[in-house]
């Protein structure tokens, strides 16, 4: 089944926060955010991600199946002058596909476009987000601190 990578956009706010449920239900360990936490985010929290995305601030994307449905999503938001790549999830039964490369790939080059390195991180143990990553050209920097919950720290520079 076809899978399209694009923008969230208005109106999709509720579907955008089903979406980021069920990759926090389905891979708790691969985010620092509890699942419960997400529960309780008010809507207004998913619609200013998407108003931030129209204003070019911030890069929220979803992959949508050729039914409409949201079957991943990740976020390029700002970060200590960087681009930081979060929420990156694939429904399971789209994995495999290039789908998660596409999510990333599309935040990075808007990112690199725009002259600012682009930052993502692992958490420990998740070694296939880690060979995605690596094959896409980001690399370990050791020399910046992971966030809480993060292992691997890498980074894809603009120049
Ligand atoms: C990491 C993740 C986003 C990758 O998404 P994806 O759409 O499968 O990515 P791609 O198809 O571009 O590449 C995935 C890799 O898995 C391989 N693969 C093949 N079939 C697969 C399957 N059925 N399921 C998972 N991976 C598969 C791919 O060939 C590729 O090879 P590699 O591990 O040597 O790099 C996805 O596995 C996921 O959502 N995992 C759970 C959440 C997570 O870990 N997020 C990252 C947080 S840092």
């Amino acid at each position: 089944m076809g899978v399209t990578v694009r923008p969230a956009e208005e109106g999709e706010a509720e579907a955008l926060k089903q979406v980021r449920l069920r990759a926090l239900r389905d891979s708790p360990d691969a985010f620092t955010q509890p699942v419960v936490a997400a529960e309780a985010e008010p809507i207004a929290v998913y619609e200013e991600r998407i108003a931030s995305t129209v204003r070019g601030e911030t890069l929220n994307l979803v992959a949508v199946d050729e039914s409409g449905t949201f079957v991943g999503l990740a976020a390029g938001i700002p970060w200590e002058g960087r681009t930081r790549v979060v929420s990156v999830w694939v429904d399971p039964a789209c994995r495999g596909s290039g789908v998660g490369a596409e999510l990333v790939e599309r935040i990075a080059a808007w990112s690199i476009e725009r002259g600012i390195d682009c930052q993502i991180e692992t958490a420990p143990g998740n070694d296939s987000a880690l060979r995605l990553y690596r094959r896409l050209g980001f690399e370990p920097a050791p020399d910046i601190d992971p966030p809480d919950g993060c292992d691997v720290v890498l980074i894809r520079r603009s120049a």
